[in-house]
Formats: structure tokens, sequence, C-alpha cells
């Protein structure tokens, strides 16, 4: 089974050819990204609009090259497959449209995946990881801890009541004059600082659910940054590296917990996977490792190529769905709100109604 994979939701204009085997094995013939940082990089975030422009000029170039990529042809593939949600609905009405017609002039079915369910998918084809496992998604745009039961079949356990770890990171570089993305930036300051000089809260850690909450700890870095301006380089340092000691010591009473929830609602979790550009970070990697060996099982950290956004992920969570026979209509809309657990929401709707 051959299957386009299309990838508009953020700041990536990206597209992929994934093969699957009848063995459920996948093999990735192309994966084109085009990242959209430098548009964005002068405004210190994403702005929809230049990003859905920017996907329109894009996305064309980017699918052919991923065909001719893979030596594939429109006329060999099984399907067609679009992240249609969550994300900025500029991005979204271009790939959805532009699958959509791909979709109807080849004769292909067109399946409609959540991107979310894509990032969570991943494991599977870089690591043929078996359901239930753990899922620790953390970016620019989200965070959420998933119990992944099978295909479209999630449980959120957890998740940011306001902002993002990767956006935590993003604010607080742009906060200290560090540049756009912030992850990256904040990492390497934090090399040379020293993570207990400034005492910053551990928001939502030991509580009895697996939430976060990120913006308060923002707040507070912004109050030691003001009490000690103007900033030398050491402060900077400093204040990254506490940031950043703040930010594991959350993920690791976090996941703690999620894991509990997930032993608890779902039973042994084959693995804990991790997704999300916040994932390349070195000190939140080895935490990772380290609360999936305290809880007997073990970390699948897919490539950091797989963890960011790409079209990959996205047409092989379409080759999963397809290979159950699942596609979508052709009038589907975009959802710029997608949560994962929707299906099985309206499921309960419709049992408690019926
Ligand atoms: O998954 P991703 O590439 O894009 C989306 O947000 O969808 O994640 C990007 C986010 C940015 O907020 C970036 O600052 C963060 O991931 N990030 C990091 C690191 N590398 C990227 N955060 C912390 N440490 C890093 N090394
Ligand atoms: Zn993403």
């Amino acid at each position: 089974m051959m299957i386009l994979g299309i990838e508009t939701t953020c700041d990536e204009t990206a597209a992929a050819v994934v093969e699957r085997a009848e063995s459920g094995r996948g093999r990735i013939l192309s994966n084109v990204v085009l990242s959209q940082i430098s548009e964005h990089a002068a405004f210190g975030g994403v702005v929809p609009e230049i990003a859905a422009r920017a996907h329109v000029e894009a996305l064309d170039h980017i699918i052919a090259k991923a065909l001719a990529e893979a030596k594939c042809t429109y006329a060999a593939l099984d399907g067609v497959a679009v992240s249609a949600g969550p994300g900025l609905i500029g991005g979204l009405i271009v790939g959805l449209t532009t699958a959509k017609a791909i979709a109807l002039v080849h004769g292909k079915p067109l399946i409609a995946v959540n991107h979310l369910e894509a990032h969570a998918l991943t494991a599977r084809l870089t690591d043929a990881t078996d359901f239930p496992f753990c899922l620790f998604l953390a970016s620019g745009g989200h965070t959420q801890i998933l119990g992944v039961r099978g295909v479209g079949d999630c449980v959120r356990l957890g998740g940011t009541l306001d902002d993002a770890i990767g956006e935590a990171f993003d604010k607080t570089a742009k906060l200290l004059g560090l540049g756009y993305p912030g992850g990256p930036l904040v990492e390497k300051e934090a090399i040379s600082g020293d993570p207990a000089r400034f005492s910053l809260p551990r928001p939502m850690s030991g509580r009895h659910d697996a939430d976060f909450s990120l913006s308060g700890l923002k707040t507070a870095l912004r109050l030691e940054a003001e009490k000690v301006a103007p900033l030398s380089d050491q402060d900077v340092a400093d204040l990254c590296a506490s940031f950043q000691q703040a930010v594991v010591d959350v993920v690791m009473d976090r996941l703690r917990m999620g894991l509990r929830m997930f032993r608890e609602r779902i039973g042994t979790p084959n693995a804990l996977v991790c997704a999300g550009g916040v994932a390349a970070n070195q000190a939140i990697r080895k935490i990772l490792h380290r609360v999936a060996f305290e809880a007997g099982t073990q970390l699948v950290a897919p490539p950091p190529a797989l963890c960011t956004d790409n079209g990959a992920m996205v047409a092989w969570a379409g080759a999963e769905r397809l290979a159950l026979g699942r596609v979508d209509s052709l009038d589907f809309a975009p959802r710029p709100r997608w949560p994962l657990e929707e299906a099985a929401k309206a499921k309960t709707t419709t049992m408690a109604s019926g």
C-alpha cells in the first residue's frame, strides 16, 4: 500500500510517500519538509496568515518533490492522507483542499488524519511499537500525555491547561532576547548556567492528575529576570538553566503520574513514546529514559526529524487507517480543534441519547 501524506497544520509544509507492507511494517520512500522558521523568526512565533500564504506557495512543489523522490506517480498511490486538524485554519484549508483535489482527480480514497494521532502512531512506523503505549507529546503547540490503545483509540491522560512546553521555551527565549525557535537556544545557554540560582515554581507538581500549567513558570521567570536586570551573559545562562530544570522536574512529576494513570485505566504500557520538538532536549530526554525505566518499560524516541512535524507520520497514520478500511468523504471539513477523544465522546453521546 502506497500513501501520500500532506502536513500543513502549523509552520511546516510537508509531504511524504510511505509504503505499508501486508505484514504491517512501514517504509518511508520520501519525506520532504519545508520549514517556514525564517519567515516567522522576526515575530518570535508563528504568524497564521504568513503561514497560510507560505503553504499555498510551497505545497504543490513539495508534493511533486515527494513523489519524484519516491519514484512514485499519482496513479500508483492507494490513498491520499492529510492532517485535517487540529491546527491553524488557514494551513488546514490549504492542505485539505489540495488533498481532496488529488483524491478527486485521480480517483483515490481520502484519509483525513488527526495530526495528534499521526504523532502518536509514528512509533509504529519507526519501531513497530505494539499497542498499548503511553505517548508524551510536547511541541510548540501541544503538550499531552496520551494512552494509545489502537488506531483511532486514544485516551487523554493529561495535558497543559495553558502554554505548551515548546511555547514556554519560546517565550523564555524571547524574554531573554535569544531568538526563535527558543528551545534549542535556551538549552544551549543552560549548559553554562546554574540551575539552582533562581528559585522557580514547579507548577502542578504533586497533584493527582497528569496536567501541566506553564504560564506561571514563565511569569516567575520574568519577575526574576527583572530583579537582576540589566542581564549579564551569566545571568541569562543561569535563568535558562533554572527554567530548564523547573521544566525537567515538572515533566518528571507529571509523567510519573501519567504512567500511573495509564496502569490504572489501560494496563501495562509496551513503551513510553515521545514526540514533538521538545523531545530533542537532552535534559528532558534523560528524564524520559529515567521515568520509563522506573515504570518498567522502555523509551521509544523516533529520530528527531520524525518527532517534529512531517508528512511521513501523516502518510503512515493514513496507511494504518486505510488498512482498517477507514476512509473519509470529500466534504470532510477542517477541524482547527480536534481532540483525540472526540470519537469516543460521540459514541457516549449516542448511547446516552439512544
Ligand atoms: O514539533 P515542533 O517542531 O513543531 C510544532 O510546534 O508543531 O516543535 C517545535 C517546538 C518549539 O517550541 C521549539 O522551541 C521546541 O519545540 N524545541 C525545543 C528544543 N528543540 C525544539 N524545546 C526545548 N529544547 C529543545 N532542544
Ligand atoms: Zn505536531
